[in-house]
């Protein structure tokens, strides 16, 4: 069975998806995670962050894998763990810039089919319902207000260790949430098939509830 989550940043999909996994036995992979990879890879190598050749070429000279652990899992690019650099402040401002590039989102979108064949996953990213697995089982679109998406957010970043401004927050999720919609190939939309659940009021265990009683209806 494949499980496509998709939405926009802090409607807690990826606490949602993990849970959801662990809990159906499926694999969760975060596909957000892998662009944020090489958003970090680049930045370490001072790539210019507008040139699509040198970010294509990256991709495709990139080895992105997940290690799963009782504990959580892990993002291991060209075998080294990276898992602790790819949520920092600096990825945040500039991985949707690189996710905006075609040729790389083709090569992402490629690696994310390979990692999702012959298993049942449960994936999170923006575009898994329209183009990575079009033929998922179910296609959930989870949202939630702004304000409550800067608050997780927030409250995230601080939970790392981040010291960090509201403000900063707001404007790089507004900025984010602009980008990831308006791009050309692989934006962030409603599909007809989506399953759109506003997770505003609702604590994980009950979005959770809400998705497994759809996953039993049928
Ligand atoms: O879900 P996240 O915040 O970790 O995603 C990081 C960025 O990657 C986000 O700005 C959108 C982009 N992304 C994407 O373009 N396509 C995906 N399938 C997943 C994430």
């Amino acid at each position: 069975m494949k499980i496509a989550i998709d939405g926009p940043a802090g409607a807690g999909k990826s606490t949602v998806a993990r849970r959801l996994a662990a809990e159906l036995g499926f694999v969760y992979i975060d596909t957000g995670a892998m662009y944020r990879a090489l958003t970090f890879k680049a930045l370490e190598e001072s790539l210019d962050l507008d040139d699509e050749d040198s970010l294509y070429q990256l991709a495709q000279n990139t080895e992105i894998h997940f290690q799963y652990h009782s504990h959580g899992q892990r993002i291991i690019c060209d075998n080294r763990d990276i898992s602790d650099y790819i949520r920092s402040p600096r990825v945040n401002a500039e991985v949707s810039r690189v996710a905006s590039k075609p040729l790389l989102r083709g090569v992402m979108v490629a690696q994310q089919r390979k990692l999702a064949e012959n298993k049942s996953v449960v994936m999170d990213g923006r575009d898994i319902g329209e183009f990575v697995l079009p033929d998922a089982d179910y296609k959930f679109f989870l949202t939630a207000s702004i304000e409550k998406r800067i608050m997780r957010r927030l409250e995230e970043m601080q939970a790392s260790g981040y010291d960090i401004e509201r403000e900063t927050i707001a404007r790089e999720i507004m900025d984010r949430d602009q980008r990831d919609s308006s791009r050309e190939m692989g934006a962030l939309r409603v599909l007809e098939d989506s399953i759109v659940i506003d997770t505003s009021d609702l604590k994980v265990d009950e979005v959770i509830n809400v998705l497994k009683s759809y996953l039993k209806e049928n």
